[in-house]
Order: C-alpha cells, then structure tokens, then sequence
C-alpha cells in the first residue's frame, strides 16, 4: 500500500523581501501529513513568519515549489486561490489587533461563517458552539474584544480560525504574548482540538521548549535556511545540529540549562 501523500509539500523555497531584495527564505524544503503538528523554530529574524505568510499567499516565493493536497499553490488561480485562502488559515501572534475592536465577536465568527451574509442570529448556534470548542462561554458572544483578556482573545482568534473548516492552521506565535499559565491554557486546549478535530497545524515558536509539547515534526530555521527538520523526538534525543544542540541545552528544564 502506497502511504499517504503529505497535505502539504515545500521543495527548494526562495523567498526575496525588500528594496534591495534580500533573500530571506533559503531552498526552505518540509513535507507535513494531515493531522500532524510541524513546530517551526527559530531566533527572530530567522524567517519563520515569512515562511507561514508565504503559505497564506502574502508573499510571492522567487522559485521553489508549494503543494497542498497535491495541487500547486503557486499556479493557483481564481476559485482554487479563494478556496486555498480559506484551506489554509492563519492566526497572528497579537491577539489584540488580529480582532476588529469594532465588532462584536459573534459577527466577528459570523463573518467567517458567511461573509457575505454575516448575521449573528442566522448562525447562533454555530457560533456558540465554536466559541465552546475554544472554551468561551456561548452567552459572551455580544461582546466586543476589548472586554476579554489575551488569552480569550487568541482562543476567539482560534474559533475563528475553526469557523472556515481550515485543512491546516498555521499559529505564528500564538502564545508569545501570553503569561505562562495563559501560554499553558491555549496550549493544551490545541493540543484537544487536535485530537478531537485531528487538526494539521503549522506550530511557530521561537521557543524550543513550547513547541516540544505539541509537535510531531520539528523544524530550526536560522538565518532563512533549515538547520534542522525530522521527527521531534529524534530531534530532541539526537539534534543533527550544533545550533539546535544549543537551542535544547539553553531551554528551561533542560540539563544544562542555568539562569545566569
Ligand atoms: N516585508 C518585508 N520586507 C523586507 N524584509 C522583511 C519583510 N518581512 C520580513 N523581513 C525580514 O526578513 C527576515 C525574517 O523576518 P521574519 O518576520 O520572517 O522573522 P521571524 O522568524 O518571524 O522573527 P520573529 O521571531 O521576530 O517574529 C528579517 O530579517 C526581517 O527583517
Ligand atoms: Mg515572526
């Protein structure tokens, strides 16, 4: 029996930002199963958030090749992109501008639903239940961002995300601006969606530690380029790395790691 093919496939990806150009993604290459966790590492600068907005269509790479569900991204066009747009969903790191302050987040979810008919009544019971899955209370639908805390504020993002049907989320440091036992709640809560849902999600980090609890696969960026791609517990136990070497060593609860 032949295995499955991945959902998504990256081969030899060059991406160039800037004036003047600068290659910032470099022969950027990763293979990911449907209902597999890739945790995406990396220093800032590293090129991680580059690589998950290529993979939402914002940036346009210079050659190397995008699949998904064996159809090439690159080449889509009209209805095929719309439909790739709606596949592959993208949570932001901040929880507070990723939001419309303006709108309650029922029609925040309604939009996601439906966005030509956003009505919040029309689809009540849909949104209550997606508000559950990221364990926030049906009834608070009415309300506006502001009025929760950053961490009910990335799991709305996340319901929002969810609300689309996505394929595959990539979450671009989704925790980061979150305190600790925040950072915890959210994880755990991906780590159920994933689960239940069997959810494909693209984990981006720049802390090793975070990400090992979620992921299936791992893969180090530095400076554009992989440093590091396999299994993550091969990883763990045997970094074919120095970089990554150092990235376990420093990380906290790690044997070598020292607070001074
Ligand atoms: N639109 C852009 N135009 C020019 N350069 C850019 C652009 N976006 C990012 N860069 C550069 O590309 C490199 C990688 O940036 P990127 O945001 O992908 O890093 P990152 O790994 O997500 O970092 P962080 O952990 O800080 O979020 C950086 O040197 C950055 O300055
Ligand atoms: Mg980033």
């Amino acid at each position: 029996m032949r295995a499955r093919p991945p959902l998504l496939e990256i081969d030899g990806l060059n991406v160039h930002l800037g004036t003047p150009r600068k290659r910032i993604l470099k022969d950027v290459g990763l293979a990911l199963r449907a209902g597999e966790t890739l945790g995406l590492v990396g220093e800032s600068g590293s090129g991680k958030s580059t690589l998950a907005k290529t993979l939402v269509g914002v940036h346009r790479p210079s050659s190397g090749s995008v699949r998904f569900g064996g159809r090439d991204c690159l080449l889509a066009t009209g209805k095929e992109r719309a439909r790739l747009r709606r596949e592959i969903q993208y949570v932001p790191q901040d929880p507070y501008s990723s939001l419309d302050p303006r709108r309650t987040i029922g029609e925040t979810i309604a939009e996601a639903l439906d966005p030509r008919h956003p009505r919040v009544p029309t689809y009540r019971q849909r949104i209550v239940e997606l508000l559950g899955l990221v364990r926030i209370d049906g009834s608070a639908l009415d309300r506006y961002p502001r009025q929760f805390s950053g961490g009910q504020r990335q799991r709305i993002a996340i319901a929002r995300a969810l609300a689309v049907e996505p394929s595959l989320i990539i979450a671009d440091e989704i925790t980061s601006a979150l305190d600790l036992s925040t950072q915890a709640e959210v994880l755990s809560l991906l780590a159920d969606l994933k689960r239940s849902m069997g959810l494909t999600l693209v984990f981006v980090s720049h802390d090793l530690a975070v990400v090992r609890s979620i992921s299936d696969s791992l893969l180090v960026l530095l400076h554009g380029e992989v440093v590091e791609y396999g299994d993550a517990h091969e990883v763990f136990e045997a970094p074919a790395s120095d970089y990554t070497r150092t990235l376990i060593a420093s990380a906290p609860g790690a044997p070598g790691f020292s607070l001074d």
